[in-house]
């Protein structure tokens, strides 16, 4: 299954990019400009001691033509313009959104979160995609600080909400490739308005404690 990362040259999609290459899994790190996937590539290659024929830098398009499952990973400021350019190259692929409406993109303060008229991220991407895409929240509570610091494991769960329930298997199954994740179900794609409110106070959470990789733990869960 080929991973495609959309915006992967960033801090949460590189992240994901390392983590998922560092299993083994065949990632496509995708960006608007060529040369900066192919820098990103590059980045990888030397953090894992890697030649890493398992991933290949793309243009976000043509990741998304070869990507088995799509991960957006860019700013909320960027999502729409993204979303429009690639839905043409989406055939209703699972597509999992990692954006989390922060009022620091919009120029505000990062602690906050910004209400969207379509209750999330997630949902936004899904009214905007319809058929063309099958969209999953998930990733937008665990920060990069911790993805990319891969000799250590990521200690957190990773929440996941969707409306088709073997789309949300097959993304926890994907997220707990991830050494020290657990996935969670969180049912339907709406619970993603609640999961994405998290982000802000694991945010400012690292800022009262001086740190950069708050996570969340749910416990006594069957
Ligand atoms: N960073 C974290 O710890 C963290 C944790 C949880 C969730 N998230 C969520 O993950 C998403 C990505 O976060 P990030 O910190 O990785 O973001 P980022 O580094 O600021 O940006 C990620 C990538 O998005 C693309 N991008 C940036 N601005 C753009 C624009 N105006 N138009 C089109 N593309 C643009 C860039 O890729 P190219 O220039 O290569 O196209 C960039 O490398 C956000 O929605 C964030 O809320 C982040």
């Amino acid at each position: 299954m080929k991973i495609a990362i959309i915006g992967g040259t960033g801090d949460q999609g590189l992240g994901l990019a390392l983590r998922f290459a560092k299993v083994g899994e065949e990632v496509i790190v995708g960006s608007r400009d060529l040369t900066k996937a192919e820098n990103a590539v590059d980045q990888m290659k030397n953090l894992l001691d890697d030649d890493l024929p398992n991933v290949t830098a793309m243009t976000n398009q043509d990741a998304t033509d070869n990507g088995d499952i799509i991960i957006l990973t860019v700013p909320l400021q960027a999502q729409m313009v993204t979303l429009r350019s690639i839905k043409d190259h989406l055939n209703g692929e699972i597509f999992v959104d990692a954006t989390s409406p922060l009022e620091g993109c919009l120029g505000g303060k990062p602690t906050r979160y910004v209400d969207l008229w379509e209750g999330s991220a997630a949902e936004r991407s899904a009214e905007f995609l319809g058929d063309q895409a099958n969209v999953v929240s998930a990733f937008c509570n665990i920060s990069a600080s911790s993805l990319t610091s891969i000799n250590e494991d990521v200690e957190c769960d990773c929440l996941v909400s969707g409306d088709d329930h073997e789309a949300n298997l097959l993304v926890m199954k994907l997220a707990e490739k991830i050494e020290g994740v657990n996935a969670i179900e969180c049912g339907a794609l709406e619970n993603a308005r609640i999961v994405e409110k998290l982000t802000p106070l694991l945010i400012n959470l690292n800022i009262r404690n001086k740190i950069k990789n708050a996570g969340l733990r749910i416990t006594n869960l069957n």
